[in-house]
């Protein structure tokens, strides 16, 4: 038994300790069992407090189009307002950043109606410059090189000879060195931008590097969710991450059970027994 315990804690530490929070793993309401994560300014969550329960919000009472269009497959945002999701296929979008716009599940589309990620294309699949710049293929942003469309694989590619631009999120402009460079938590110079992570260009979704407030010299740093106060848990993780006991004073920080989380452990399992 010990010894099961210890592969599963070998094989899924990477997992918990990847370099970037991954929004499909975001927490559901029903596992925010610590009352300040449930009504965190960053939840659509409500406390019942007969039951102890946290519970989502209604979709036509969020207001706010960012908590709308990222709180998992429940709500999408169109015209001004916080809507029932169904499917990707329900919602209208004639392009990407109106797709974008309403669902960050849905990000792809044909011209007329949103489509899950199963459907992004590929860049090296599109042939159009204008529709290559600024896609979000699963794997990342695009690039229009001249020539083709390629993947961007660091900030630094888009700063050529031919092409002099770092206009693109999760890139800054170095002006020591002369280069556009991949985001780092150090370049964030104010708290409320480090809580929210650093953001990376990719891979789609799985895009934000965990940061902490450094108190001590007003600078952010690189973070392990795991080591997130009470206070940081949910909000610093984009809410990957929660407070695992109702209690403060006990519990940790540890990872909303995903999807992805449970096929492995499920599958080891398997193996093992
Ligand atoms: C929330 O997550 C829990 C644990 O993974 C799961 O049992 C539950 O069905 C989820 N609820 C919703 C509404 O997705
Ligand atoms: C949206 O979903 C909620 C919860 O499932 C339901 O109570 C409500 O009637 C739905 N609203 C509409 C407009 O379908
Ligand atoms: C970019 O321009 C510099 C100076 O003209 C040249 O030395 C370098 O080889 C060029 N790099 C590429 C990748 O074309």
């Amino acid at each position: 038994m010990k010894f099961i315990a210890f592969i599963l804690i070998i094989c899924t530490a990477p997992v918990i300790n990847s370099l970037s929070l991954d929004f499909r793993n975001s927490c559901n309401c029903s596992e925010l069992i610590y009352l300040n994560d449930c009504i965190a300014d960053s939840s659509d969550c409500v406390w019942n407090s007969y039951t102890s329960e946290c519970t989502e919000t209604a979709c036509s009472s969020i207001e706010r189009s960012s908590h709308c269009l990222q709180s998992s497959q429940r709500c999408y945002w169109y015209n001004k307002k916080c809507k029932n999701f169904s499917s990707c296929e329900s919602i209208p979008g004639k392009s990407q950043s109106e797709c974008l716009q309403a669902n960050i599940y849905c990000p792809a589309s044909n011209g007329i109606n949103c489509f899950s990620t199963d459907f992004l294309q590929k860049c090296s699949d599109i042939n159009d410059p204008d529709i290559c710049n600024d896609y979000y293929s699963s794997k990342g942003k695009c690039m229009w090189n001249g020539q083709n469309c390629i993947i961007l694989k660091s900030c630094a590619d888009l700063w050529t000879n031919s092409t002099k631009s770092c206009e693109q999120s999760g890139c800054y402009f170095d002006q020591y060195s002369y280069q556009c460079r991949d985001m780092t938590c150090s370049q964030l110079e104010l708290q409320s931008q480090c809580e929210l992570g650093a953001p990376t260009i990719g891979p789609y979704l799985n895009n934000v590097i965990p940061c902490t407030w450094d108190t001590n010299s007003g600078l952010c740093k690189n973070a392990k969710p795991s080591d997130y106060s009470v206070d940081q848990c949910y909000t610093y993780s984009a809410r990957t991450y929660h407070w695992g006991s109702s209690k403060p004073n006990r519990g940790g920080c540890v990872p909303c059970e995903s999807f992805i989380f449970s096929i492995i452990i499920v599958s080891l399992m398997t193996i093992i027994i």
